[in-house]
């Protein structure tokens, strides 16, 4: 793969090239995403429903992103790594959230941060493209405003909510972004919303007419345990194999039938009969 851009992207958009991105957020996650041929790397603040085990992304701070972000980066060689601004960081001060975001990008090694809203974000968004920090937009459900929304819903369902919805789009692309999340919204909207921006939209329950698709890695991998949102394919069983596989570890750790031969090493007999002073080992 080569270096993925904001040009690349935006490249694939007009070439009717779909985009695929997934959630990463350790060294091993992003080497095999960006092996399996992912193109953008989200180090999602969902990280701390799927690693850290909140019930939601509010608590994930700073420090969090920024200690998932290096990891990934340092697993990756031409994806696109991008890292999500945490909980209420986009609606700080502008130097504050300018000073959130370069810090991801100086430390932690990401090409892009990823900011949630519109309207109320624009000034903040494109203070951060003024500072040379590429920005992708997220809007429709927005999960880090899941106690403001009541809960984990679709949005633009009806006429108004679906026009600003438009318009907040119209809106993140004319401050600067280079792409835009589009979560939970209609398959109709989405494409309406994808056709209106000249900047590629990544769907995530947001159907089939868009310009590419992210899901979160355990979701995909059957990692998420039973519950995963309906949108969600599940590629492979892989945590039922885990389990499997651990669970015939214990097994054979109990049954003494591991380590067999082929895991051990030995030394010389004359070596063993020469410990404790010639006498050998008891
Ligand atoms: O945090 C995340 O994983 C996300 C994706 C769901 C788009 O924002």
């Amino acid at each position: 793969m080569l270096k993925v851009t904001t040009r690349t992207l935006r490249k694939n958009k007009q070439e009717k090239r779909p985009i695929a991105m997934i959630t990463a957020y350790d060294y091993p996650s992003a080497k095999i995403a960006e092996e399996a041929g992912a193109e953008i790397l989200l180090v999602g603040d969902s990280l701390g429903m799927v690693v850290l085990g909140y019930d939601s992304t509010i608590p994930v701070t700073l420090s969090d992103m920024l200690h998932h972000t290096k990891a990934v980066s340092r697993g990756v060689n031409n994806a696109m790594v991008v890292a999500d601004l945490p909980f209420a960081t986009a609606h700080l001060s502008r130097s504050e959230v300018i000073r959130s975001a370069a810090c991801l990008l100086q430390e932690g090694g990401a090409y892009a941060v990823k900011m949630e809203g519109g309207d109320e974000i624009l000034e903040n968004l494109s203070a951060c493209v003024a500072a040379g920090i590429p920005v992708m937009a997220h809007l429709g459900l927005t999960p880090q405003s899941v106690n403001q929304l009541g809960g984990y819903l679709y949005q633009g369902k009806d006429e108004v909510t679906a026009q600003k919805l438009i318009q907040d789009a119209q809106k993140v692309e004319a401050a600067g972004a280079f792409a835009l999340v589009l979560e939970c919204v209609p398959e109709e909207l989405a494409e309406v919303i994808t056709e209106s921006l000249s900047i590629p939209v990544i769907g995530i329950g947001a159907g089939r007419y868009v310009d590419g698709q992210v899901l979160v890695y355990h979701d995909l991998l059957g990692l998420s345990g039973q519950w995963h949102p309906s949108f969600v394919k599940v590629y492979a069983e892989v945590g039922k194999q885990m389990t499997a596989a651990i669970s015939h570890y214990v097994t054979e750790v109990k049954n003494r039938q591991f380590p067999e031969e082929a895991h051990v090493r030995h030394v010389a007999p004359e070596t063993v009969g020469n410990l404790y002073g010639g006498k050998g080992i008891q």
